[in-house]
Order: C-alpha cells, then structure tokens, then sequence
C-alpha cells in the first residue's frame, strides 16, 4: 500500500478520535451540545442548583446562595396552614391540620402559653363535642379517666398499672386554668405524659379541649354546649354564632376573630347543620 495513504488514514482517525473524545457524554458531562439553551433553563429555578457557565447568574457561589429555600415574607400563612377551611373567601383549600405553634418545649413555655392562649377559636356545637368525646376516649381516657378525674384503666384497675398519678382535670386547679394550658399539654405533654401533637390535628386537639371543659361543666353542675355556656367566657357556643349569622345582611360573610386566627364561620354554619 501507498505510504502516502497510509500517512493520511492515521491521521483522520486520529483527528476522528480527538474530536470524538471532546464531545462524549460521562456521568457528570454532557459532552458537545447543539443549541445548549434548550438544555440549559435560563431562568433560575427555586430549591434547584443548574449552574451554567453561559447563563449570567454570578459564579456559581452566588447560584448556590440564591436557590436556596428562603422564608417565607412576614406576616404570611402558606395554604393549608390556617387551620380551616376560608371557603367563601376566593380560596378554598382543604387545611392539612398542620398550624405553627409559637412555644417551645419547656416549663417557661407552658407557663408563657398557659397566659398567652386563651380563646377556642372553634365553636362549641353538638359535631364538636362529639368528635372530642371520641377522641378523648381513645387518646386521653384510659389515664385521665372517662370523667377526667385521674382515674383512667390504667391507673385504676390491676392495682394501679401506671406509675404514676395522671392531672386531675376536673380538679379546681384545672378548672380555673386557660385553655392555653391544655393546648400545650396536648402538644407537648408532661413528664411521663408524652406529646399528641402528631395524633390529634389542630382542630382535634380544640375539640379534646372542648370536651374536656364539658366534662369539667357537668362536674360543677353547669352548662357548656353548643346552646349555652355558663361555665367560662373563653369558648362560644354554636347558637351565638348562628345569631350573629342570622342577624348579617344576606350573602355578607361573617368573620368572628378569636385570638390570632381568624375563623370564618359560614363554613361550620353548613356542616353543622
Ligand atoms: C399514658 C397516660 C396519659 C395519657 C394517655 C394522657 N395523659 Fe395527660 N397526663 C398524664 C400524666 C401522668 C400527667 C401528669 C404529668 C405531671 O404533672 O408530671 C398528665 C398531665 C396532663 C395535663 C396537665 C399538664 C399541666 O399543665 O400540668 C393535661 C392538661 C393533660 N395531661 C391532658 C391530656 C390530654 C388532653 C390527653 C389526650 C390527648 C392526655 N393528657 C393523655 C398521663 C397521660
């Protein structure tokens, strides 16, 4: 064969080869692209790192710090968090249960909830009750007692399993105590008491308070229902709320604030009924 030939077929497969090498792809290379802007976003996008040398976004350093997840602005409630549903207010969600507690784990701050939280923000209506009955019975029953005295099964019967006395709900000290009290010992528990906070969602953990105040009430021989409550002033029954709505203009939306959050209640006038 013809060493001129020879000559230029080595070096067309060389050539072939380095141009090839420079363009395959590996695990964490793309090799040579045609039009690498449609692979590329030019946009930068939230919670996702994508740097590109062509794209103007800094160094990578300063990409690195802007797709990081940010707060959220001030004095905003991302969907789902508020606890119930705002239908009748131009969104309507499904609320996941899951609302911020604003308190620690500790003794300093059961005691700055036990001043801070005050109010139900959820009616007291028959639904109510009962969905707390059913939930007391399950989570909270079998220490603190059917009748919240302390003397739940596990205390009482086999010669007093439980080591140790559970709170007596319907004594005057719990009686008199805020609504707060509860809420925080519900998230978090006491001592050998252990946290409900992943059992019972917000809505649950008020209606458990809601019954536990019932059960408090009948204890004193006073009314709390969704008639009537001569029992505190911190929880409204259902019937004034119905009143309020009743004695609105029609198709004007009754907002009741209670504490913080601010709780509209055409949505309970409809399922409760
Ligand atoms: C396994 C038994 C047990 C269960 C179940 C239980 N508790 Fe308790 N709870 C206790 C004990 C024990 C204490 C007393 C803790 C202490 O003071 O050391 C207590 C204390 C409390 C207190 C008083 C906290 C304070 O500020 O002193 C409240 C309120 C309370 N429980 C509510 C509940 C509710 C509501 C439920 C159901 C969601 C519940 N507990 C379920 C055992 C239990």
């Amino acid at each position: 064969m013809n060493s001129k030939y020879q000559f230029y077929g080595t070096f067309m497969f060389l050539l072939a080869l380095i141009l090839t090498s420079c363009q395959s792809t590996g695990v964490n290379k793309t090799g040579s692209e045609y039009m690498p802007d449609m692979a590329h976003s030019v946009a930068y996008e939230a919670n996702t790192y994508g740097y590109y040398y062509h794209n103007r976004w800094g160094t990578e350093d300063d990409l690195h710090k802007m797709v990081q997840p940010r707060k959220p602005i001030g004095g905003t409630i991302a969907r789902g968090m508020a606890g119930m549903a705002h239908e009748g207010r131009g969104i309507a969600y499904t609320a996941n249960g899951s609302v911020p507690y604003y308190y620690g784990n500790s003794e300093e701050e059961r005691t700055r909830a036990t001043a801070e939280v005050i109010n139900n923000p959820f009616p007291i209506s028959k639904g109510s009750l009962e969905k707390g009955k059913a939930l007391y019975n399950i989570q909270c029953a079998i220490c603190h007692g059917e009748k919240a005295d302390g003397a739940g099964y596990l205390v009482r019967d086999d010669g007093g399993k439980y080591p140790v006395q559970p709170a007596i709900l319907t004594s005057d000290d719990f009686i008199a105590s805020s609504n707060g009290r509860y809420y925080h010992a519900i998230m978090y528990g006491k001592n050998l008491m252990g946290g409900y906070s992943d059992k019972l969602s917000y809505e649950e953990r008020w209606y458990v308070i809601q019954y536990i105040r019932s059960l408090q009430a009948a204890s004193k021989k006073l009314e709390y229902s969704e008639k009537a409550n001569n029992f505190n002033t911190t929880d409204t029954p259902y019937s004034v709320i119905a009143a309020k709505l009743a004695s609105s203009p029609k198709g004007d939306v009754a907002v009741v604030a209670t504490d913080s959050i601010v709780v509209d209640h055409t949505h309970d006038a409809k399922s409760h009924h």
